[in-house]
């Protein structure tokens, strides 16, 4: 009887399948774990931990720093996309800060977007003529509701929007988009 044990054959298939899946394997771990902490230093953040915020980016997608927005004149409305890509307005503040209240560009009438008129001191769409206080509220219809509110955080020099779920601080209510 012939007990030897044939070492010079060739790995049978499935062993072989075996050894290539593992050779795979050990190279994407090995050039997954380099390449992690590269593209999490390169790519920056777009969901806070909780809540559903979103980083205020540009109209080409790069989050702002606050500093961009409060170089900017007190009494400033600038423009940023924000929660689902809606135009935001953003206020600087007399002491230096960012309004906690964002003003959503989107007129309740029939959803034109709208500037802000500094002399005026309103927004005014130009669509039928709808204007609006410095917080959103009706001034002049046809729209009959306030303005959608965004809820605005600095932290590090990040903006965080937020959906505005709490009372609505214009009517004493409950907001109307949630
Ligand atoms: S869409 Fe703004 S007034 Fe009609």
């Amino acid at each position: 009887m012939d007990n030897t044990f044939p070492l010079d054959e060739p790995p049978s298939l499935s062993r072989r399948q075996l050894l290539n899946f593992l050779t795979g394997a050990t190279v994407a771990a090995t050039a997954g774990s380099a390449l992690y902490p590269v593209a999490k230093f390169m790519v920056p953040p777009t969901v806070a931990a909780a809540g559903g915020g979103l980083l205020a980016k540009d109209k080409l997608g790069a989050p702002i720093p606050a500093s961009q927005i409060l170089a900017e004149p007190p009494g400033t409305r600038a423009l940023v996309a924000g929660l689902a890509g809606e135009p935001t307005y953003l206020t600087v503040l007399d002491d230096g800060s960012i309004d906690p209240m964002g003003i959503v560009d989107n007129c309740t009438h029939l959803g034109c977007t709208f500037p802000w008129n500094p002399l005026d001191q309103q927004f005014q769409c130009p669509c039928h003529g709808s204007r609006y206080s410095p917080d959103g509220a009706v001034v002049r219809g046809p729209a009959d509701r306030p303005l959608k509110l965004t809820r605005v955080e600095v932290r590090d020099n990040a903006i965080w929007l937020y959906p505005w779920t709490e009372t609505d601080p214009r009517t004493g209510e409950r907001p109307w988009w949630v």
